[in-house]
């Protein structure tokens, strides 16, 4: 795993630009950042921060110097001012570093010039992007244009979604013949301080629920043909079950994973060959009282969600139209501190000896991805070990440059090692049993 990494040039002086640093987000990500540095020998990793304002950028140094005692970050971490709004800026920016790691969203309105800059500019992209409209439709624009220039461009590298696409090629990396179907039911739990999301994020759901429709009509753009279905026909849940699984009501996850999945099993087929995965991703939700909350809060989220009014409601007033779950303040590090997610996969599929094109499935598999709190603790780590990933396997990421999903940039690499040796750790439960 210890191979040197990309260089650095004079023209070209960092390997790792943070952009929109100052934000909830972007200041974890800065400390993940000078943690990983920490672990090679000292100076060896160049980065800086980036963002629209400089005095904020200070800041989040300072705070980052302190909060890890390292006070030497204020003067070894160069600064850099680029706003989405300024192209000169975000082109003299990405000429800057290898890797970009932007951290500024929601996506939808922020995300493509800072793309489309990475991409002429020659910079590696990375983001925590949760919005497959974003997602897709980046892959729509500048696949093409990233293969000819070299640049990797991959978006998800977050909570949403590295524990479920590399999750399921861990799945079906242990499986003993043919995996052909998996479900994941996804877990969170916090300490006695309760947790919540940022209010990033929450904009970034409202925006997404509010422009479905162009989704739709995207992947008619992007002209999916259906994937091939591999053995058993993977079973449809319903909106709301109880799922003996996990013991408890769960319903359909709404964030990104499975849109990643599916577009990461589609390029290993279409790619490699390789047999497609069916997946459903489900997330828990408690008992009846939590079941009921929730019931309440979509039906309120999804009546204002279509109105210019409604959603200008739950931008302003975050925490009372998501009762608690989203906040403008964000968790406290405590409460961070005392959250964890865990991810379990329920995987069916077929022995060597079994043909899938015959019969029911004769072999399961359990696996699990757990982590510590999942929007910015467990984030900050996907994304910088899938930046460090880049910088030092090149080899073993796909031939070309282009636009991927996580599974499809790092499928081949050590990805998964990395991750469990910084806290997300893989693990298989039981299986495969024929
Ligand atoms: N995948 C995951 O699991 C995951 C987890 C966490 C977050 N996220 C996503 O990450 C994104 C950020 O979330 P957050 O909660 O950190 O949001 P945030 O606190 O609002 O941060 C937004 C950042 O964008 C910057 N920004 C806004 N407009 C800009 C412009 N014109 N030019 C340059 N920078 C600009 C802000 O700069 P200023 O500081 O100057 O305002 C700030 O640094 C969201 O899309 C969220 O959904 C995903």
């Amino acid at each position: 795993m210890a191979t040197p990494m990309i260089s650095t040039s004079g023209s070209r002086p960092y390997h790792v630009i943070i952009f929109g640093a100052s934000g909830f987000t972007g200041q974890f990500v800065v400390e993940e950042v000078a943690r990983t540095s920490a672990e090679g020998p000292k100076g060896t990793l160049k980065w800086a921060v980036a963002g629209r304002s400089r005095q904020k950028l200070e800041k989040v140094l300072e705070q980052a110097a302190e909060t890890l005692s390292k006070p030497e970050l204020k003067s070894e971490v160069d600064i850099i001012v680029a706003d989405v709004g300024e192209p000169d800026s975000l082109a003299a920016m990405c000429k800057q570093g290898v890797i970009v790691l932007n951290c500024v969203g929601p996506y939808r309105f922020y995300g493509e010039n800072v793309v489309k800059a990475c991409v002429e500019n020659g910079a590696h992209y990375i983001d925590i992007c949760g919005e497959p409209q974003f997602l897709e439709g980046m892959q729509l624009n500048y696949h093409s244009q990233a293969a000819e220039k070299g640049v990797y461009v991959v978006g998800s590298c977050g909570f949403d979604s590295i524990p479920a696409d590399m999750g399921v090629l861990y799945s079906r990396d242990q499986f003993k013949g043919t995996l052909t179907a998996i479900e994941s039911f996804l877990t969170v739990s916090s300490g006695s301080e309760g947790s919540c999301i940022h209010d990033g994020t929450w904009q970034s759901a409202i925006y997404g629920f509010a422009d479905s429709e162009k989704l739709r009509s995207l992947r008619k753009k992007l002209g999916y043909a259906p994937l091939p279905v591999v053995g058993s026909k993977i079973k449809k849940r319903g909106t709301l079950f109880y799922s003996r699984e996990m013991d408890q009501y769960a319903a359909p996850f709404m964030g990104a994973d499975p849109s990643v999945v599916k577009r990461t099993q589609r390029y290993l087929y279409e790619e490699r060959k390789d047999s497609p995965v069916q997946y459903g991703a489900y997330a828990g939700i408690g008992g009846m009282t939590s079941v009921i909350k929730l019931l309440f809060g979509a039906m309120l989220f999804w009546l204002m969600v279509n109105f210019s009014f409604g959603r200008s409601l739950l931008i302003k007033f975050p925490e009372f139209f998501s009762f608690g779950w989203f906040s403008k303040a964000g968790p406290t590090r405590k409460q961070m501190a005392e959250s964890s997610f865990c991810l379990t996969f329920f995987g069916e599929g077929y022995t060597g000896d079994q043909d899938p094109a015959q019969g029911k499935p004769n072999a399961k598999i359990r696996t699990q991805v757990k982590g510590p709190e999942a929007g910015y603790v467990a984030t900050p780590i996907a994304m910088v070990q899938a930046a460090f990933t880049i910088l030092h396997e090149p080899k073993s990421l796909p031939k070309t440059g282009g636009v991927y999903t996580p599974g499809a940039a790092f499928a081949k690499t050590t990805l998964i090692d990395r991750l469990n040796k910084h806290g997300i750790q893989f693990s298989v439960l039981s299986g495969p049993e024929a």
